[in-house]
């Protein structure tokens, strides 16, 4: 068999497991733009949780309460976690963390754009932890069936914490839209800043989405960016209402005959601008991160030290 016909029968063979919903695993023989995909899509998906740490971190130290403190504290660790079971389903696939954050860095690699825009008040960490992780959870039970085993492995756990990410936001929402005048207005300035931000994070429109066709061939995505954006869509319009608060879309509508609300055109102009890197805070985060990353260096080089010692010692029982 010629080389060329050996990889048409593991081509087929890889077709034929993805077809059957079985998973593939980090040994498995995989296409190389499969592979090369998934590394750009976990990436960039483990950097938006580490990224995304920035703009709750920020309110740490202004949270209202001992409480609110606590429970947005457990929240941004939680995020961490996140990204570190996604550096390591990344790594399956023959990449490196440092080559991965080196990536990040230098601005090669994308995070999810949503946190390039500032944390302004307390009413944005509801609206944060509401709209933001609520996009995420989305996305993320939909790639709970995505082809690669240690992917969707990740994001079955990722998801079960990311719903109380979103119902801590909400509560937040809900505490300041029936509190005084003034917490009211903040609730509803936070939702429009947000709401719009929030739909970008599906994506282009799938007519226009570079990635999209070849990624649910191979189930890597398994529903589409306008139809994930449409879920998301549906269940914040009551939501909203709920908050008793003014929904930012004045072009929002149910539509009867398709069962979904029809909703106004995304600014994509201001979409692309922040992806090209002119978001209010994208040189910010990278700094940040480059800045936290030096200072942790002596973290990482304590903890070779130490295992090296203590293999070491474990040769010499030995
Ligand atoms: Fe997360
Ligand atoms: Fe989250």
């Amino acid at each position: 068999m010629s080389s060329e016909e050996q990889t048409s029968l593991q081509e087929q063979q890889f077709m034929q497991k993805i077809n059957a919903e079985e998973k593939i695993e980090p040994k498995d023989w995989m296409p190389e733009k499969y592979r090369k995909n998934l590394i750009r899509q976990i990436s960039q998906h483990a950097h938006s949780e580490v990224i995304g740490m920035q703009p709750e971190g920020n309110f740490l130290t202004r949270a209202p309460s001992l409480r609110r403190k606590a429970i947005l504290l457990s929240k941004i660790q939680d995020e961490a976690g996140h990204g570190l079971y996604l550096y390591s389903a990344a790594e399956t696939l023959g990449i490196s963390r440092d080559e991965m954050i080196e990536a990040l860095q230098s601005g090669r690699a994308k995070y999810a754009s949503i946190f390039n825009y500032p944390a302004l008040t307390w009413g944005d960490m509801g609206a944060i932890g509401w709209l933001v992780d609520g996009a995420a959870i989305v996305n993320q039970v939909s790639l709970q069936r995505t082809s690669y085993g240690p992917y969707a492995r990740g994001m079955i756990r990722i998801c079960k914490e990311e719903s109380f990410h979103q119902r801590q936001g909400y509560d937040i929402m809900l505490t300041l839209a029936n509190g005084t005048s003034e917490q009211k207005a903040m609730a509803q300035d936070s939702l429009n800043r947000f709401y719009w931000p929030a739909l970008m994070m599906f994506g282009p429109h799938d007519s226009e989405s570079a990635h999209s066709a070849k990624s649910m061939e191979w189930k890597i995505k398994r529903e589409t960016n306008d139809d994930l954006r449409q879920k998301f869509i549906d269940q914040t319009a009551s939501q909203i209402e709920f908050l008793g608060l003014e929904h930012p879309d004045k072009e929002l509508k149910w539509n009867e005959e398709r069962g979904h609300y029809d909703s106004g055109e995304i600014d994509w102009e201001e979409f692309h601008n922040v992806i090209a890197g002119n978001g209010h805070c994208n040189r910010q985060r990278l700094e940040h991160h480059i800045k936290a990353h030096e200072e942790g260096a002596w973290v990482r080089e304590a903890l070779v030290a130490y295992n090296a010692k203590k293999q070491a010692k474990q040769a010499e029982v030995a």
